[in-house]
């Protein structure tokens, strides 16, 4: 793992030099986001080396460099899930190897089911929790502290100023957020109406098949997590509606320029 982690830097480092300030990952239809950077370089995610190949639908599989508002970003067109078959280690890995670069923000985008009932299709949930439902950890296996301890501390997962930043940058450009709790649920069967229950006592604001395995990681090795999620669907039982893929998309398709808005302004804010 380390010398494919090794091996994957050098690339990074040749092909764009020193590692951006932060990278972004972006989730089912939110890939246009990418076009807003300057001076870009693309690379498709075959180009690099151990990277793994995003199959999801609504994920092009790129890795743009370039620049915006002053920040140099690294960013993920697209992500690889659990079940889509790759073990934890695999899920994780673009995490490795751009913390092993250097990068020392991680900003996750993700489209999720809207468990609580105040949430609707189209609403942006800013993360402050999560809960791992998905029955894996991606930091399970060989200890490797040249990357983080053994028990990394998970109490300040989400950074509260990131946190900060994305609220003002959302105020700014007039969209309504609210905070939410992610519960990560392994896919690719969508839940069960008893699930959905069970994940709202549980205290799960939003449900979704990605992101928690990469802010795990992501926290444990020091960078700085910040994550946004975007309200597809109710989540199962809710109405008496089937859920499909496709109605995700189509969610997030629709609020894309708004979650894009809104990620411009989070770089203009951060700090
Ligand atoms: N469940 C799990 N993942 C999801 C959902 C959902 O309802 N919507 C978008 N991603």
């Amino acid at each position: 793992m380390k010398k494919r982690v090794e091996e994957t830097v050098e690339f990074l480092r040749h092909s764009g030099g020193e590692a951006p300030e932060a990278a972004v990952v972006l989730g089912s239809g939110l890939g246009a986001f990418a076009e807003a950077l300057e001076d870009k370089i693309v690379i498709p995610y075959g180009e690099i080396p151990n990277w793994p190949a995003s199959t999801a639908p609504g994920h092009a599989g790129r890795l743009v460099l370039g620049s915006l508002s002053g920040k140099r970003l690294a960013v993920m067109q697209g992500r690889v899930h659990y079940y889509e078959g790759y073990s934890m280690e695999e899920v994780v890995f673009p995490v490795r190897a751009l913390g092993a670069w250097g990068v020392k923000t991680y900003v996750a985008t993700n489209a999720v089911g809207g468990i609580d009932h105040s949430l609707s299709p189209g609403d942006v949930v800013l993360l402050y929790d999560h809960i791992n439902w998905m029955g894996a950890n991606p930091l399970r296996g060989p200890d490797t502290p040249e990357w983080n301890s053994r028990f990394p501390d998970m109490t300040h997962t989400y950074d509260r100023k990131l946190l900060a930043a994305a609220e003002r940058a959302a105020e700014a450009e007039g969209i309504l957020v609210k905070r939410g709790v992610y519960i990560a649920f392994p896919g690719p069967s969508f839940e069960t109406p008893a699930e959905i229950r069970m994940a709202r006592i549980l205290g799960g604001t939003v449900v979704g098949m990605s992101t928690v395995p990469e802010v795990i990681t992501a926290n444990a090795m020091g960078m700085r997590v910040c994550a946004v999620s975007c309200v597809a669907n109710y989540a199962a039982g809710m109405t008496e509606n089937r859920l499909t893929g496709e109605e995700v998309l189509e969610e997030m398709a629709k609020a894309s320029d708004r979650l894009i808005r809104l990620l411009k302004r989070f770089f203009t804010e951060m700090e």
